[in-house]
């Protein structure tokens, strides 16, 4: 696809189900290799990281197959411990294979991921975690080498709740030798679903929800079917999207439990909400408030995945907004972008002052990574006139069918 068109200044009205979680699959399939058995999982999103994450699997000699919904893997023989330069260079998150791959081969090759986009995204944090469990680490041009005969669970705590380190942190230990105590670790829900598929398969985890997991190593897993949670910030973008256009939409299977900083947002926008069961409806008219002072911060605070999309929601709030980004150094890349349709922002350091106009104009648009290109998409739809927005393949990274869900919602989108 070259470009996806957008017909914007439509209010949206329809319902939308929302997809199963990006960043909840990827740990998981990770987790599948610890296994030397069949795991079928439902409600895996079609986006291009998992499959991605699935060919990097059958490059280490996994079966995969799809069964109508149902995603099959088999990882009884694996032959391989090497992740395939081509998609571990692509995909930031292969570097959560190092956990599971020291766990069930004692050995690991991985492409040392560079910086990228939304900021240097180092991995030391990962790999002073690991070695404290007994892995040792070799550089070598192409990328890293790990191996670690004999795991030892320990009491360890990170320098920052780092999210990835969290989930390899888990993955080793879960068939390390004895019990790991992880203080700090990261509270976002995506670790308490790892460790609660981790647990379906026969490993023992507690303190999910809390900054300190406690993992008994266990030797053997067993075959387990387990359904992959919604995802919430695919949730949090169609309710910042409905915020902004302004309409009546419902949305289907949202993790409410998981969207409370969301959700205030939303209200302080001015977004009438009411929640059911699994279901959330959002009704705005008119241009959202502005909000004074919102900080990103690691869950339950305002997630860095919706930084962007707020930004582009506020560029038409009535008044002076300010946002800043504590997570990631560089994700104010789309205000390019958000300026060449009309809206006034100012970037100092960490901080954006965000001006809010009566409109924005449909143009041409460039997405440049994932949550960003969603951003995009989101002015787009609010903006006058037709936009057209280039490279969507950083938007299918993360959202299963964004022209669906658009469509869904009334929105006049096609694709080129
Ligand atoms: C995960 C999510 C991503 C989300 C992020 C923060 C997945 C697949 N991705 O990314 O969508 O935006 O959490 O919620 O789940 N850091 C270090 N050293 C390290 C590790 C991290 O300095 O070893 C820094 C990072 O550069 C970043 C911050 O810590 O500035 C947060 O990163 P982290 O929580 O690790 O995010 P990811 O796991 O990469």
């Amino acid at each position: 696809m070259e470009y996806l068109e957008i017909e914007g200044g439509n209010p949206l009205y329809g319902e939308v189900r929302i997809q199963g979680s990006k960043n909840a699959a990827l740990p998981i399939l990770s987790a599948v290799i610890l296994h030397r058995g069949t795991t079928v999982l439902r409600n895996c999103p079609k986006i291009i990281d998992v499959l991605y994450m699935l060919e990097i699997l059958k490059g280490f000699g996994c079966r995969v197959s799809w069964e109508g919904e149902a995603l099959v893997i088999e990882a009884s023989d694996l032959a391989a411990c090497q992740v395939a330069e081509c998609y571990g260079r692509q995909m930031r998150s292969s570097i959560m294979l190092l956990g599971s791959l020291l766990g069930r081969m004692k050995q690991a090759s991985v492409s040392y991921p560079g910086g990228c986009v939304i900021g240097e995204r180092p991995i030391d944090i990962h790999l002073g975690a690991l070695e404290k469990l007994g892995a040792v680490f070799a550089e070598e041009p192409s990328g890293l080498k790990a191996v670690c005969e004999k795991p030892v669970g320990l009491t360890l705590r990170l320098p920052f709740p780092s999210v990835g380190a969290t989930e390899n942190v888990i993955l080793l230990a879960a068939s390390a030798e004895g019990t790991t105590v992880l203080e700090n670790a990261a509270m976002e829900p995506e670790i308490g679903e790892l460790c609660r598929f981790l647990n379906s398969m026969g490993a023992k985890i507690r303190g999910m929800g809390t900054d300190k997991l406690v993992i008994d190593g266990v030797r053997e897993f067993h075959d387990t079917e387990f359904t992959i949670m919604p995802d919430r910030i695919v949730a949090g973008t169609y309710m910042l999207m409905t915020a902004a256009v302004g309409g009546d939409v419902r949305l289907l299977d949202v993790p409410l439990e998981q969207l409370g900083s969301v959700r205030k947002v939303l209200g302080q926008m001015g977004a009438r909400q009411e929640a059911g069961e699994g279901m959330l409806r959002i009704q705005s008219k008119g241009r959202p408030r502005s909000i004074s002072r919102i900080i990103t911060r690691p869950y339950p605070g305002f997630p860095t995945d919706l930084q962007s999309p707020l930004l582009a929601a506020l560029s038409l709030g009535e008044g002076c907004s300010v946002i800043e980004e504590t997570i990631f150094e560089a994700r104010f890349k789309i205000v390019e972008e958000l300026r060449r349709m009309g809206a006034q922002i100012q970037v100092e350091g960490q901080k954006a002052l965000i001006q809010g106009v009566e409109e924005l104009r449909g143009t041409n648009l460039t997405a440049r990574e994932l949550r960003g290109g969603a951003a995009l998409v989101l002015a787009a739809a609010a903006a006058r006139g037709t936009s057209r927005i280039y490279q969507y393949h950083y938007i299918a990274r993360g959202y299963e069918n964004i022209i669906r869900d658009l469509q869904s919602m009334g929105s006049v989108v096609q694709s080129t």
